[in-house]
């Protein structure tokens, strides 16, 4: 007897990543008609066809649906994953919702980056802020967690600095702040469960590779 294939569940970050998540995977022959309804308070899309399931989730929450196994596969931001710190496989940069991790502040905080005084952070990224200063710079802070409008705090004095994300540029530059150390480079990743990568191996490496090779053509 035939066995049946079971439906492989990927988890979206909802908004602008999964829009073009699915763009790409157009490009593939992965479609899902009934997710382009603007107008949709939908969370959860099925291609009978193909026998695949997709939902929207908060960014944070993608790992954390993957490593529990009830999505196999996920798409997220590399910031979230290591925010995170989920037991689940990164297989794939997606290259596109590039951006930077950056400290920032105004140019007068610089020199109390380098100083050994106790400076505040306020950040939506604890984990990585702390894992940047204490295990890269050996520098003692204080993180304070913010959750979202992050620039205000050194403005209102708040923080000296912040952590957080840099993409064009301008909201840090309305506000008169400048980028200070770049703690690293973000994009769209692939993650999936351990255990799905070895039980679905053969579904999800065809996928992974089918992906790759547009990611590779666009360059
Ligand atoms: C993000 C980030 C910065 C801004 C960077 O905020 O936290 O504030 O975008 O983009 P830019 O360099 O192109 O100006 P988001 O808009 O996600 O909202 P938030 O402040 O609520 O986090």
């Amino acid at each position: 007897m035939e066995k049946e294939t079971r439906y492989l569940t990927f988890a979206l970050t909802k908004g602008r990543l999964a829009k073009k998540t699915m763009e790409l995977f157009e490009q593939i022959g992965i479609s899902c008609e009934e997710m382009k309804d603007p107008d949709s308070r939908k969370l959860i899309f099925v291609n009978e066809e193909l026998k695949l399931r997709f939902f929207l989730a908060k960014g944070p929450d993608v790992p954390t649906y993957v490593e529990y196994g009830a999505a196999d596969i996920g798409v997220v931001g590399r910031d979230t994953i290591q925010e995170e710190g989920r037991k689940i496989h990164e297989v794939l940069d997606l290259g596109f919702g590039k951006c930077r991790m950056c400290v920032c502040g105004p140019e007068s905080a610089r020199q109390r980056l380098n100083g050994q005084e106790l400076i505040r952070v306020a950040t939506k990224y604890p984990g990585i802020a702390k894992d940047y200063f204490y295990n890269r710079k050996n520098q003692t802070v204080e993180i304070i967690k913010l959750n979202g409008s992050i620039e205000l705090a050194p403005i209102v004095g708040l923080a000296e600095v912040i952590v957080d994300i840099v993409e064009t540029g301008s909201t840090l530059r309305e506000n008169g702040l400048v980028v200070l150390e770049e703690i690293c480079e973000l994009s769209a990743r692939v993650v999936v469960n351990p255990v799905s990568m070895r039980m679905e191996n053969e579904r999800i490496t065809g996928l992974l590779s089918r992906l790759n090779d547009v990611i590779t053509q666009e360059g």
